[in-house]
């Protein structure tokens, strides 16, 4: 009988559909700069969609983080190792709201909000936020846009070395220390 303790089936899909949604925008926000013209701004659009849709999954994630105590770590873990990834889930859950929040303020910013209405997925009419987009000031505008997206791409360097030191505790602990580490995440 398999006695590995696991998340929820809740828990398990959310942490698979957002980690899966964030390396897509990933790879669609550092292409987007490389791409033929005629590419950037359904390229862009989408990653804005995909970046709300992880915001909405984030926020159902954290209520059920707050409702659902996860399984219990193996008592062979030493102490450092439980800190460290203690420091690294509270960092990508952290993350996970930053970098939408971020890009979200950053576009809402943009000369070019009034003129381009955001739609998730083209369908869904999505607002921008309210007191950026109404700055009156073009230069203050344009300097929060820079401000903003300075901090949207701070995000991406600290989500790369949170992912890292992520997937190399998952990787350790599989593979080094021999501990059902995955199956706890799996259905
Ligand atoms: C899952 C959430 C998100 C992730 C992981 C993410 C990640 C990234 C990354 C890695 C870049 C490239 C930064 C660089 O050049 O180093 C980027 C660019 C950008 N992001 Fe996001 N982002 C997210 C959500 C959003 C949202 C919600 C919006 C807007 C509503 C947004 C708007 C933008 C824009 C406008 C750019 C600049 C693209 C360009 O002109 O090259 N992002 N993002």
């Amino acid at each position: 009988m398999n006695q590995t303790p696991r998340y929820t089936r809740t828990a398990v899909t959310l942490h698979w559909l957002i980690a899966l949604l964030m390396i897509v925008n990933v790879v669609l926000g550092l292409a987007a700069e490389s791409l033929p013209d005629s590419w950037v701004r359904t390229t862009i659009d989408t990653h804005k969609s995909i970046g709300i849709t992880v915001l909405g999954l984030a926020l159902l994630r954290l209520l059920w983080r707050f409702s659902h105590r996860p399984p219990a770590l193996p008592a062979a873990y030493p102490s450092w190792e439980r800190r460290l990834s203690g420091v690294v889930h509270v960092l990508l859950y952290v993350l996970i709201f930053a970098l939408p929040l971020s890009g979200w303020m950053h576009d809402s910013a943009w000369e070019g909000a009034a003129t381009h209405p955001m739609a998730l997925f083209g369908i869904v009419p999505w607002p921008r936020i309210g007191w950026i987009q109404n700055v009156a000031d073009p230069a203050t505008k344009e300097s929060l846009h820079t401000l903003f997206g300075h901090w949207h791409v701070w995000f991406g360097y600290a989500l790369y070395a949170a992912f890292a030191l992520h997937l190399l505790g998952a990787l350790k602990h599989q593979f080094v220390d021999r501990h059902a580490e995955l199956q706890r995440m799996g259905w």
